[in-house]
């Protein structure tokens, strides 16, 4: 285990499973359309991986970067950094998050995409922090919900380290040290 997590909260196994099952249900709800997914950079990328190779649908892929967060504190203030190269009208889309916590970004996204008019619109998150929710968000897939804890790893990060970690973990506090120092 790396060093400066002090918790694997969810393994890689646990992990590898859930995305399996995610993909499952996505095939069955969808059998027979093309799904058009939305990874939301940068934390969805170790997740929207995984979670394509098992998705055996036709499938189109685009990206949007949003940012409200700076370390671990939340702005609250959600801007578009990255907007998709693809219309999304009258398609069926997923949106792919790492986490959803305050609601905020994905409530932001939401409202932004449906003036688009995609044909549906869906959220698949890994993880859900639904005791720290500051705005309702309608969830279609969840991996796991977690209690209300800063987690890093696959794909999340903590001012852009542990990103690479193939678990959640939960930071040590001198960690977050650390990654203060880096981020100079
Ligand atoms: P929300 O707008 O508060 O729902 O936060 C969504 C975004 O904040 C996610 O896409 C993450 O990038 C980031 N975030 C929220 N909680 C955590 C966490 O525990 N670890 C790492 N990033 C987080």
């Amino acid at each position: 285990m790396n060093e400066d997590i002090k918790e694997i909260l969810i393994s890689q196994e646990m992990l590898s499973n859930r995305v399996h099952e995610m993909a499952d249900e996505i095939n069955r709800d969808y059998k027979g359309k093309c799904v058009f997914f939305i990874g939301v950079l940068k934390g969805c990328f170790l997740f929207l991986s995984d979670l394509l190779k098992d998705v055996k649908l036709d499938t189109n892929v685009d990206f949007m970067m949003v940012s409200s967060y700076s370390g671990n504190q939340s702005s609250g203030v959600v801007r578009t950094l990255l907007d998709l190269k693809q219309s999304i009208e009258g398609k069926h889309v997923i949106v792919v998050e790492d986490i959803v916590d305050s609601g905020l970004t994905m409530s932001y996204m939401l409202k932004n995409l449906k003036t688009r008019n995609p044909k549906s619109l869906e959220i698949c998150t890994l993880l859900n922090k639904p005791s720290c929710r500051k705005i309702k968000v309608p969830i279609k897939y969840a991996g796991f919900e977690i209690p209300e804890k800063f987690v890093v790893g696959y794909g999340l990060d903590y001012n852009e380290l542990y990103r690479n970690l193939p678990y959640i973990g939960v930071l040590k506090e001198s960690a977050i040290e650390k990654g203060k120092r880096y981020d100079k």
